[in-house]
């Protein structure tokens, strides 16, 4: 019997990649996790039976044996800090942590020839919108040390194929949201910075309110739009993304997003309807370097790679995210 392929998920014990190791195990790879748990959730994969291997991008001689212990075909890259704020204060952090052990991963890769790569961007490379929806060929403009750390990535994945024939596919992700719908997964950062989970988390009653930053945008409602796309169809285009890679696919940059904007008037709402809970909101002035609208165009993963999106409704991804916080993070009782 031939045995499937193994792809090395690094960050697989985080919410992007946990979703991503069942999506593969249900494609019917098998999956080796390398996660350092700094902010990943070991238990998550425990139902899932996958292999978790608890250990740091940056660490040379321990990817050496992974390489040579286990046939990967491939790598997911999902491993990096990723919270933007945090970037601004402490860039050293986020370069060595998203761009070094990047390129320690890659370099172990070559060395063992493994040459097919998947790796998690973010629309946060465009910086402010010119023109919306944004394409692949929107201009490049990072805002943030975190952003400038994943172009930094892409610079090198661009410069490794022409050097060295590394293969990747970069997806560039609009806002990650919702959760596995059996509720055996979903997202648990901290500190939480995602509107979603943060409006569940006050309808739970662990915050006393959501702040909403900027009420005077030239947007309908005069909030912030943007693009939320379901971690499960996140999970879907990697496993589309892989298979073009193993089918020897050049490289490519894809953006995944929903198309849809929605306004965070509009998330407040769908999450008190979805809840059936009141969510108390402090209005508060614009952030610096927040966008009022930022909504991807997803045309081109959809016609090269066949990418179609299961859960573009706000509402679905809602109650999904819902499902997952309320056993995760029962109600306080306060
Ligand atoms: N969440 C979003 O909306 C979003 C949007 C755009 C891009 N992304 C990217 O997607 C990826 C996954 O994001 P997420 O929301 O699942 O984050 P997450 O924090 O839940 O997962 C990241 C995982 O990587 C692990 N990790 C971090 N540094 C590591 C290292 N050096 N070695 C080994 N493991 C390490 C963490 O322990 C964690 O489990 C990240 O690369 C992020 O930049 C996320």
């Amino acid at each position: 019997m031939v045995e499937p392929p193994t792809i090395l998920v690094t960050g697989g014990a985080g919410y992007i990649g946990a979703h991503a190791v069942k999506a593969l195990q249900q494609a019917g790879y098998r999956v080796l996790v390398l996660d350092n748990l700094s902010y990943g959730h070991a238990e998550l994969l425990v139902p899932l039976g996958a292999e978790l291997i608890v250990g740091d991008t940056h660490d040379r001689p321990l990817l050496d044996r992974i390489f040579q212990d286990y046939t990967i075909a491939a790598v997911m890259h999902f491993a990096a800090f990723i919270a933007v704020g945090e970037s601004v204060h402490h860039p050293a952090i986020y370069y060595r942590n998203n761009v070094l052990g990047s390129l320690t991963l890659l370099e172990a890769m070559l060395a063992a020839e493994v040459k097919k790569f998947v790796f998690s961007s973010t629309c946060a490379v465009y910086g402010l919108p010119q023109a919306i929806p944004m394409t692949e060929e929107h201009p490049i403009n990072p805002l943030s040390p975190y952003a400038t750390s994943k172009r930094m990535v892409e610079q090198i994945l661009a410069d490794f194929d022409q050097a060295y024939g590394l293969k990747s596919v970069i997806f560039r992700y609009f806002n990650a949201s919702g959760a596995d719908p059996t509720g055996q997964l979903g997202e648990d950062h901290y500190p939480e910075t995602h509107l979603i989970p943060l409006a569940l988390l006050t309808a739970l009653g662990h915050r006393s309110h959501l702040s909403l930053f900027g009420t005077d945008y030239d947007t309908p409602d005069g909030t912030a739009i943007r693009d939320y796309i379901h971690v499960c169809d996140l999970a879907d285009a990697h496993i589309l993304g892989l298979q073009y890679l193993l089918k020897n696919g050049d490289s490519e940059v894809f953006n995944l997003g929903n198309g849809n904007g929605f306004s965070v008037r509009e998330v407040i709402q769908t999450a008190e309807q979805v809840t059936g809970l009141p969510i108390p909101v402090v209005e508060s002035p614009r952030r610096a370097g927040d966008a009022p609208v930022l909504v991807g165009s997803s045309t081109k993963a959809r016609e090269i790679l066949a990418w179609q999106p299961q859960y573009a409704e706000l509402e679905t991804i809602i109650g999904h995210a819902w499902q997952w916080h309320q056993q995760r993070h029962p109600k306080s009782k306060s």
